[in-house]
């Protein structure tokens, strides 16, 4: 049975729910990203624009949820790594953790600020948000770039992460992937 909180040995249900809708979501935005900024600006085509609108709303949403799960991480025990590693491996799986946390401020941020700098509104839930900076092309241009970037280590994140969890799932056969899991496997 899993319980709603961390326990020293697993993942509660709130923990786990979060990872795996943020996970989908962030994957989501990701492949969308780079879907609609492929598709052609001529004209700046109606499906495009369709396509930029649901990423930034999405994205807003992934900023709130970001924030729910940090507070939640804070205020919540830290499930103990798989001990049978060495140190460096221990130290590799949280410094990828805490790039994950900056990544899901980081890159709705750098998206919300090139908006402002670019002078189209940010949405969520309908409600227009203030803009964070005042025009300016340059600084538009740059943030492009930036967003850009935190998006392929993003990428370069979740290849490393996810294939270090089916690593220890079927080589090491170890609780690594299961205490992520709601149900019978996630056990103390
Ligand atoms: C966790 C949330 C987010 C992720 C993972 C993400 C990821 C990406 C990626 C991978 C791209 C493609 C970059 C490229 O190849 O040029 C992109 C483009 C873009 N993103 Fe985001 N994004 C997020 C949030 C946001 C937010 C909140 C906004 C605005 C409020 C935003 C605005 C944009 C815009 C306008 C583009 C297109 C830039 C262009 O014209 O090339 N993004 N995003
Ligand atoms: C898509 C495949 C993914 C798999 C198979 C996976 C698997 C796991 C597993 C097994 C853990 C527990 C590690 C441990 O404590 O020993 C974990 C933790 C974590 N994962 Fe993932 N994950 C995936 C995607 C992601 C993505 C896209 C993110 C981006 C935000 C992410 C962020 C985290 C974070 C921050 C933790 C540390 C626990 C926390 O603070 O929530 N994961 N993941």
């Amino acid at each position: 049975m899993t319980v709603l909180k961390n326990t020293p040995q697993r993942y509660g249900t709130v923990a786990i729910a979060l990872h795996w809708l943020m996970a989908v979501l962030l994957i989501g935005l990701v492949v969308l990203g780079l879907y609609m900024s492929g598709l052609p600006d001529v004209g700046f085509d109606k499906r495009k624009i369709g396509l930029v609108l649901l990423h930034k709303e999405y994205g807003m949403v992934a900023l709130g949820l970001a924030a729910v799960r940090l507070a939640w991480r804070l205020g919540n025990v830290l499930p103990a790594l798989a001990t049978q590693f060495p140190d460096w491996q221990k130290v590799a799986a949280r410094f990828v953790h805490l790039c994950f946390y900056s990544l899901m401020f980081a890159l709705p941020v750098t998206g919300w600020l090139m908006s402002s700098a670019a002078a189209i509104p940010v949405y969520a839930f309908g409600v227009r948000l203030p803009d964070l900076i005042a025009q300016n092309e340059y600084r538009f241009q740059v943030l492009i770039e930036v967003h850009k970037w935190l998006g392929y280590a993003l990428i370069g994140f979740i290849v490393i992460h996810a294939g270090a969890a089916l690593r220890h799932h079927f080589l090491s056969r170890d609780n690594t992937l299961k205490k992520m899991l709601p149900g019978a496997g996630n056990q103390a």
